[in-house]
C-alpha cells in the first residue's frame, strides 16, 4: 500500500513543488488549502507535471477543526507535511494577531486533529528567520535563536509546541525544517512562485523586472559588512526543498521525538551576485539602483547544511544558475503568474500575505 501524505498549504510555492516530488515517488497525496494566497490552478499543474492526479484536494482552513477532522476521517493519512501559514515578515508586524492565529493556532488545531485520528508523523515548515540577527556564519541548528519579528516568533513558537508535544507523546515523530531562502521553479516552467501584488522577496522581484513588469530593482543597502556590501543569503532551489521534504518523510521513523534541521546549501550569494547571475541566464540585464537598508534586514544568513547530509546522506544539487534559469522560465511562460487573463497586473490585489 502506498503511503498517504496530507499536505497543508499544498497549492503554495513550496507545497506545490513538494506535491510533485511526492507523486513522483509513489505517495498518495491529499491537499488541504484555503487558497487565501494560492491558486487552485497550481494544483491542476501539479497533476500535469507529475502525470497523475492528487488523491484529493480539500478547500479547508487548517483552523477549521471540524472540516479538518472530516478530511482525516476520509483518508488513511500516514503522515502530514504542514506548510499552511502566513509568511510575509513586514505584514506580520502589522498583523501580529492574524499571524499567531494562522501559524500557531493552525498548528495547534492540526496537532489535536492528528491526535484524534491517531496520526503521529509530521514534517513542519520552519524558517531560518528563527536565528534572527545572527553574528555567526554559517548557522548550525545549535546556533542561538533570537527571532526579530512576529512571523519568525510564530515559527519558533510552533517548534516549541512540537517539542512539548513530543515530550508528552512517546510515539510522536516530528522533523522541523528551517528553510533558508527558497527560490527558483519547477524546470517544466509550469510551477513557480506567484506572489500577489508587489513581491517582497528578491528573486520574484528580479524576475518581474527582467520580464518588464517592473521598471527596476531597488537594492536595499550596499554598506553591509559583506564582500560587495549587499546582503548575503543562502538561496536554495525549491525543487531541492521539495526533495528535502520527501527525504525527511523517509527518515521520520529513524527515531521518535522532535528533530530540527537546516535546509540550505551552505553557499552565500549577495544581492548583486544574484542580479548578475539572473541577467546572464535570462539575457536581460536587470536594471537596479541602490537605496537604503530595509528595516529588519541582516547582513548575512547562511546555513551549515552538514547536519542533514550526515543524518540522511542527502545534499542539495541545484546551483544558482539553475535557480535563475528555472525562475526565469516560469516568469517568461507565465508573465502574469497563474492568473493569466489579467494582463500586466498578475494576481488580483487581495493583500500581501504570501504563504509557504
Ligand atoms: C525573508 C525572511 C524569511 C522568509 C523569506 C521568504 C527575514 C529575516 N527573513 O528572507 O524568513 O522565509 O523572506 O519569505 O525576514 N532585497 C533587495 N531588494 C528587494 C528585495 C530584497 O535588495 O526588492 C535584498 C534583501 O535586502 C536581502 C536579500 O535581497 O538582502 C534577500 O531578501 P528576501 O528575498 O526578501 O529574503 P530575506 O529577507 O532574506
Amino acid at each position: 500500500m502506498p503511503e498517504t501524505v496530507l499536505v497543508t498549504g499544498g497549492a503554495g510555492f513550496i507545497g506545490s513543488h513538494t506535491c510533485v516530488e511526492l507523486l513522483d515517488h509513489g505517495y498518495e497525496v491529499v491537499v488541504v488549502d484555503n487558497h487565501v494566497n494560492s491558486s487552485p490552478e497550481a494544483l491542476d499543474r501539479v497533476a500535469k507535471v507529475a502525470g497523475r492526479p492528487l488523491a484529493a484536494v480539500h478547500r479547508v482552513d487548517v483552523r477549521d477543526r471540524k472540516a479538518l477532522s472530516e478530511v482525516f476521517a476520509a483518508h488513511p493519512v500516514d503522515a502530514v507535511i504542514h506548510f499552511a501559514a502566513r509568511k510575509a515578515v513586514g505584514e506580520s508586524v502589522a498583523l501580529p494577531v492574524e499571524y499567531y492565529d494562522t501559524n500557531v493556532g493552525g498548528t495547534c488545531t492540526l496537532l489535536s486533529v492528528m491526535h484524534e485520528h491517531g496520526v503521529h508523523r509530521l514534517v513542519f515548515s520552519s524558517s531560518c528567520s528563527v536565528y534572527g540577527d545572527a553574528d555567526t556564519a554559517p548557522l548550525t541548528e545549535q546556533s542561538p535563536v533570537a527571532p526579530t519579528n512576529p512571523y519568525a516568533r510564530t515559527k519558533l513558537t510552533g517548534e516549541s509546541i512540537l517539542q512539548d508535544v513530543c515530550a508528552h507523546l512517546a510515539d510522536m515523530k516530528v522533523l522541523a525544517l528551517r528553510y533558508f531562502n527558497p527560490v527558483g521553479a519547477h524546470p517544466s516552467g509550469l510551477l513557480g512562485e506567484d506572489p500577489r501584488g508587489v513581491p517582497n522577496n528578491l528573486m520574484p522581484y528580479v524576475a518581474q523586472v527582467a520580464v518588464g513588469r517592473r521598471e527596476q530593482l531597488s537594492v536595499f543597502g550596499d554598506d553591509y559588512p559583506t564582500p560587495d556590501g549587499t546582503g548575503v543569503r543562502d538561496y536554495i532551489h525549491v525543487v531541492d526543498v521539495a526533495e528535502g521534504h520527501r527525504v525527511a518523510l523517509e527518515h521520520l521513523d529513524d527515531r521518535p521525538g522532535m528533530r530540527v534541521f537546516n535546509l540550505g546549501t551552505g553557499a552565500g550569494t549577495s544581492v548583486l551576485q544574484l542580479v548578475a547571475a539572473f541577467g546572464e541566464v535570462s539575457g536581460r540585464p536587470v536594471p537596479y539602483r541602490i537605496v537604503g537598508r530595509r528595516a529588519g534586514d541582516v547582513a548575512e544568513l547562511v546555513a551549515d547544511a552538514s547536519a542533514v547530509a550526515d543524518a540522511w546522506g542527502w545534499t542539495t544539487t541545484r546551483d544558482l544558475t539553475a535557480m535563475c534559469r528555472d525562475a526565469w522560465r516560469f516568469q517568461e511562460r507565465n508573465p502574469d503568474g497563474y492568473f493569466a487573463g489579467s494582463p500586466g497586473t498578475g494576481a488580483p490585489q487581495t493583500g500581501e500575505s504570501p504563504c509557504d
